[in-house]
This record gives C-alpha cells, structure tokens and sequence, in this order.
C-alpha cells in the first residue's frame, strides 16, 4: 500500500480535484484506492456523496485517527490519497509525514506560488519525493509554465512534467460527483489527468 498526500496551504488551487481525478484514474487502472479526507469542509466527502458507485471509497478522518485508518486499509487498499485542508493546519504535516509522494498542486499565480514555502517546510526530509503540480494554467499561455517553473525550482522544489490547464469540464465533473474522465472521456482535460496518473504511477514504482 502507498500513500499520496495533497497538500497546499493556498486554497482554492485544485487540492480536492487533483485528489479526486488521481483517484478514479487509479480505480480505473484497477487499484483499489481509499481516499482519506482530512479536511473539515469535506469537499471530497461531500462529492463521493454526490456519486453514483462506491469507488473510489471515501473516509473522512482526523489526525488522531489517521494511524488506525491506515492501518485498517493495509491489506486491503493498493492506494491512499489524503486530501488536506488549506492554510495552516495540524491535518497537513500528519497526512505528509505518512506519504510516499507528496503533491502541492499550485495556480500559476503569485499568491499560491508565495505559499509553497510554507507547504514546503511540511516536507523536510521527503525531497525526493515532492512534487509541485501546476494547475488551471492557462490554455493558450505557455509563457506563465515556463515562468511559473523558473520560480518553483528556485525554491529547490521540483515540479512535476505534466501541467494541468484550466477546463471547464473539471468543473461540471465536481457538479456530478465525477471526475473528467468520466464526464468528457475524450476531452483535453481527462487526457492530462491520464498522463499525469501515468507520471505518478511510475513514480510510486520508482519509491517501492
Ligand atoms: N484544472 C482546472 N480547471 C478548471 N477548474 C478547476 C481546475 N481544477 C480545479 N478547478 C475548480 O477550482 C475550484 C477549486 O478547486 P478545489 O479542488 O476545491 O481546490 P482546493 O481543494 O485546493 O481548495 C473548484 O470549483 C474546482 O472545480
Ligand atoms: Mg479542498
């Protein structure tokens, strides 16, 4: 079993979105994955309730509990997504702390950009698997990528190869309790949600 966390104290950048498409991604390649939601506005509690089907199985959870729910779902989860709170949180560094990859997803924005160091310090001593995601980037701005990378690896962070533009699909996925790849299987938005769970698949092959 591993763990991926989603952690970024900026809200509002794609953390419950991210942790949801990753997770049907990871249910349609046939992993059996539990999703822990750690955040008490419980976005992705309440989208699992606005879902048809029981999978990806959706548990809410503190940090006091976060041990034992771990431990319950070895044996029988492939995969744990933990989706975190935004700003500054006691959810955040336990759902880090117990992560074999950690992802920070990020708008390519100035304010979101201004937290990751923050959200950084959390992952101390995991530098080889942290990982910033870029997010809602803009469809015909290629220029703010580039920028927006310059300015993640200057803090000494990585960020992942695949880069998520802004699709309305994303949006109408969430209304359903769905996740593009279900809602516009052959659109732009499913086909960078498919390459960045391949990205992410190798590498949790790469930290077995
Ligand atoms: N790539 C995207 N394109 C367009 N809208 C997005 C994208 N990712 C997320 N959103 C939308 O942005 C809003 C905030 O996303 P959410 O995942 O709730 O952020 P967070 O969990 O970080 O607060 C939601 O309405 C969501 O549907
Ligand atoms: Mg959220």
């Amino acid at each position: 079993m591993q763990v991926i966390t989603i952690a970024m104290q900026k809200g509002g950048v794609g953390k419950s979105t991210l942790a949801r498409s990753l997770a049907v991604a990871a249910v349609r390649d046939g992993l059996s994955v539990l999703m822990i939601d750690m955040d008490s506005q419980q976005s992705v509690s309440q989208w699992a309730e606005r879902r048809e089907g029981d999978m990806p199985v959706v548990v809410f959870s503190t940090e006091n509990e976060l041990p034992k729910k771990l431990a319950q779902a070895k044996g029988a989860a492939d995969l744990v997504i933990i989706d975190t709170p935004p700003a500054r949180s006691t959810e955040a560094p336990a759902a880090v702390e117990v992560a074999d990859l950690v992802l920070i997803p990020t708008t390519p924005d100035v304010e979101p950009l201004e937290q990751m160091p923050r959200t950084l310090r959390l992952c101390r001593g995991f530098s080889r698997r942290v990982f910033a995601v870029v997010n809602m980037a803009n469809p015909t701005g290629p220029a703010e990528v580039a920028y927006t990378r310059e300015v993640i690896e200057a803090m000494g962070a990585k960020m992942a190869p695949v880069v998520l533009h802004r699709r309305k699909a994303h949006r109408d996925a969430s209304a359903s309790g769905q996740t593009v790849q279900e809602v516009d299987p052959n659109g732009k938005a499913a086909a960078e949600v498919a390459n960045l769970w391949a990205w992410v698949r190798a590498e949790l092959q790469g930290s077995k």
